[in-house]
């Protein structure tokens, strides 16, 4: 990268921060009704800095969707065009007892800027449009077209832009997707994420007795629908970690021998990952497995949350007549959503109990991706960001979804680039979200140094 770049980015650090945190305090909360004017105005926060980095810019609007933000600098026709990926919308802050700072009140405590969306994926997607405004603010020019579409949905499933993306419109062509929405495997070991996994997110909610009874007077004969929930998740997954869901393994591929290779000389202790990371006195899972296999390769069972019958402070005697339970399923290729889904239902209908109805609702899904890494884009991703960070690139896959990778793939048959300067602690969507701030500013060089390589 020239000099007087590089310069530039290094007198710039003070403003990108102050940048990203006028972002961050906007509490752009996609699952809460009540921040829709906050999503409008991180979406409008997005577009502004888009379109003063000299960007054509547009808001892309839906009937009850969240804006999505459109922006492009197309000035040299013949070389490739780049789609950059991001979203703006973020995960509740609960429990807020349990931050140190606000998580709208951004703050730097050791090299970290401590607030929700720091990492997932406001101060990710603020390093996409510092690298495209700096060069065109030192160069005048880009060396390669760039796209912008950032969307506010990405946490509660991404469907504007899904169906958007569907409708195969010409604004998005591109030769690759380029997506900072991903880890790095450790602070120094830049990554390239080469898998997600999909999921799809349920309600079971089950009926007893039409109306809540006296457990002391009832109890014994009359059904109890929060025991019939625990019944029916604990028929559908063992102790030992293992689905128990007909046919749910069937289309599970497990990685290629040259894959496991790599995973297995990845820096990882897994007694620090226990302490460090998860915090528990044990690590579980299926026997069999390592830790990468079990957060990467393979399918999950989750629980978030029981709803039902008596949680207030003492003792109330009811048989409640009615529970829910919120339940996921994470997928990896080539387990398809709407399969898994069916394939839950017919579980669950087979794992109730007499005396309750269950019926389960399907909340959203995603599918799982698995990205080839064998095209330019990803080899000019790997050699930007070891120049940047002055190490090899690693290949990893990650646990989490992206809905729109798929999509990306099927609809349009472009490749994705999840080049992530996240870290593994965090803490995404727990309380306590940072973004480390040595990352920030090398990402921002790293993706500059990217789009450098593919115009060159
Ligand atoms: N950025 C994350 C996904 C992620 C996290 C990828 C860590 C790689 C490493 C994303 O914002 C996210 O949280 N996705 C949701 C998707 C869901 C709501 C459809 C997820 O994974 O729970
Ligand atoms: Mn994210
Ligand atoms: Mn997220």
């Amino acid at each position: 990268m020239g000099t007087n770049t590089m310069t530039y980015f290094e007198q710039n650090r003070q403003n990108y921060l102050e940048g990203l945190k006028t972002w961050l305090r906007i509490p752009s909360i996609s699952t809460l009704p009540e921040n829709k004017p906050d999503i409008r105005r991180a979406a409008e926060f997005a577009r502004d800095e888009l379109r003063a980095a000299g960007l054509e810019t547009d808001l892309l609007e839906a009937e009850g969707r969240n804006p999505l933000v459109y922006a492009e600098w197309l000035g040299v026709p013949g070389k490739p065009t780049l789609l950059f990926y991001g979203h703006y919308d973020v995960q509740p802050p609960d429990p807020l007892e349990e931050w140190k700072s606000p998580p709208f009140e951004p703050e730097v405590r050791n090299d970290n800027l401590y607030a929700r969306g720091s990492s997932d994926d406001k101060g990710q997607t603020y390093i996409l449009i510092k690298a495209v405004e700096g060069l065109l603010k030192t160069g005048g020019k880009l060396p390669c077209n760039v796209k912008f579409i950032l969307e506010g949905e990405e946490e509660v499933g991404g469907e504007h832009l899904e169906a958007y993306v569907a409708s195969k419109p010409p604004r998005l062509k591109a030769d690759a997707a380029i997506i900072c929405d991903t880890e790095m495997f450790a602070p120094e070991l830049p990554t390239i994420c080469v898998g997600l996994r999909g999921l799809v997110y349920t309600e079971v909610h089950v009926q007893g007795p039409d109306h809540d009874l006296h457990s002391g007077v009832y109890g014994g004969a009359a059904p109890n629908p929060i025991m019939a929930i625990a019944e029916i998740l604990t028929a559908l997954k063992g102790r030992d970690g293992h689905i128990h869901i007909p046919g749910f393994y069937n289309r599970v591929r497990p990685p290629s021998l040259e894959e496991s290779e790599a995973w297995s000389r990845l820096p990882f202790y897994p007694e620090e990952y226990r302490k460090q990371e998860v915090g528990s006195t044990e690590l579980t899972g299926e026997p069999g497995y390592t830790v990468f296999e079990r957060t990467w390769a393979r399918p999950t069972f989750e629980v978030h949350g029981i709803r039902g019958g008596f949680t207030g402070e003492g003792a109330k005697t009811v048989i409640p007549a009615r529970a829910v339970a919120k339940v996921s399923m994470r997928l990896v290729a080539d387990q398809p959503p709407d399969e898994a889904f069916e394939q839950f239902k017919a579980a669950v209908a087979q794992a109730t109990p007499a005396g309750v109805i269950a019926e389960v609702k399907l909340i959203h899904g995603a599918a799982p991706s698995l990205v080839n890494p064998n095209n330019d884009y990803v080899r000019a991703a790997a050699v930007a960001m070891e120049q940047i960070f002055g190490n090899k690139t690693v290949y990893i896959r990650s646990g989490g979804s992206i809905p729109i990778v798929g999509s990306f793939d099927r609809e349009l048959g472009m490749p994705s680039v999840l080049m992530g300067f996240g870290l593994p602690d965090d803490n995404l969507h727990s309380p306590n979200e940072k973004f480390y701030l040595p990352n920030f500013y090398r990402g921002i060089e790293a993706v500059a140094r990217f789009i450098e390589l593919v115009g060159a």
